[in-house]
C-alpha cells in the first residue's frame, strides 16, 4: 500500500531540495549584495557594460550638446536647435538617469562571467573582484554616487524639456564630478589626480 503521507513529505524535499539548488546557483559570491529578488528580473549586463555602452556615450552626447568650438571658420556656438535635436537630448538624459538606477540593482555584478575590466592588471587600478569588493564594503557611498547620476540625468532632462542651454552646461560639470568622484572611489583610488591650479592649497 503506497502511504500517502510519506509521498507528500518526499515531495516536498524533493522541491525543497530544488528549490535550495536553485537559489545556491543563484546567489552571488559572499560579500556580495543580494541577487535580485523578483524572479522576473534577470540581470544580464555587469555595470562595465553599462558604464561602456549606455553611460559613456550618452554622457559624451551630453557634455558635447552645447558649448563654444573655434574651428578653421570662426566660432561656432552649440547648441539643439530643431526640435529632433532637443530630443535626442531628452532622450540621453532619460538613459543617464535610469541606466544609473540599473548599476544599482542588487545582485548586479561588475563584469560579466569570465570578463576582465579594459584596464585590468594598471597599477592603481582596481580589477572587477577588487571593484565589486569595494563596492560591497562601502555600499552606502555608492549608491550615494547612483543616487547622483540619477539626479544629474533628472536635472538634463527638465533642462531639455525647458531648452536651457545654461542648465544644461550647469549639469554637465556637475555630471563630471560625479563620474569623477565615483571613479575614484571604487575604480582607480590609486591614481593621483593633479588638482587644477584653483582648487590647489594655499
Ligand atoms: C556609482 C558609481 C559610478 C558612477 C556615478 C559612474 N561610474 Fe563609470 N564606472 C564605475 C565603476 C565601478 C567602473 C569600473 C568597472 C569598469 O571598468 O567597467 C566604471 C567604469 C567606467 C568606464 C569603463 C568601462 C569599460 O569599458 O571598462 C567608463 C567609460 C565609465 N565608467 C564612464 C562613466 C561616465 C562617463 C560616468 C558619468 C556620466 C560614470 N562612468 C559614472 C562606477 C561609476
Amino acid at each position: 500500500m503506497i502511504d500517502s503521507g510519506k509521498l507528500k513529505v518526499v515531495a516536498a524535499m524533493t522541491l525543497a531540495g530544488a528549490l535550495a539548488a536553485c537559489s545556491q546557483a543563484e546567489s552571488p559570491a559572499a560579500g556580495l549584495a543580494p541577487a535580485a529578488t523578483s524572479s522576473s528580473i534577470e540581470l544580464t549586463a555587469g555595470i562595465q557594460d553599462i558604464m561602456h555602452d549606455m553611460i559613456e556615450p550618452s554622457a559624451e552626447f551630453l557634455w558635447e550638446s552645447v558649448g563654444v568650438t573655434e574651428t578653421a571658420e570662426g566660432v561656432e556656438e552649440k547648441q539643439p536647435r530643431t526640435d529632433e535635436e532637443w530630443a535626442e537630448l531628452r532622450r540621453h538624459s532619460i538613459i543617464i538617469a535610469e541606466s544609473a538606477n540599473l548599476i544599482l540593482m542588487n545582485g548586479r555584478h561588475v563584469v560579466r562571467e569570465g570578463k576582465l575590466l579594459d584596464d585590468h592588471g594598471t597599477p592603481g587600478n582596481l580589477t572587477a573582484e577588487q571593484v565589486e569588493q569595494a563596492i560591497a564594503a562601502d555600499r552606502a557611498t555608492f549608491e550615494s554616487f547612483g543616487r547622483a547620476l540619477h539626479e544629474v540625468g533628472v536635472t538634463f532632462l527638465k533642462a531639455a524639456e525647458k531648452r536651457d542651454t545654461k542648465a544644461i552646461m550647469d549639469a554637465g560639470e556637475t555630471m563630471d564630478e560625479v563620474c569623477e568622484g565615483c571613479h575614484l572611489k571604487f575604480w582607480y583610488p590609486g591614481q593621483k589626480i593633479p588638482a587644477f591650479p584653483d582648487q590647489a592649497p594655499e
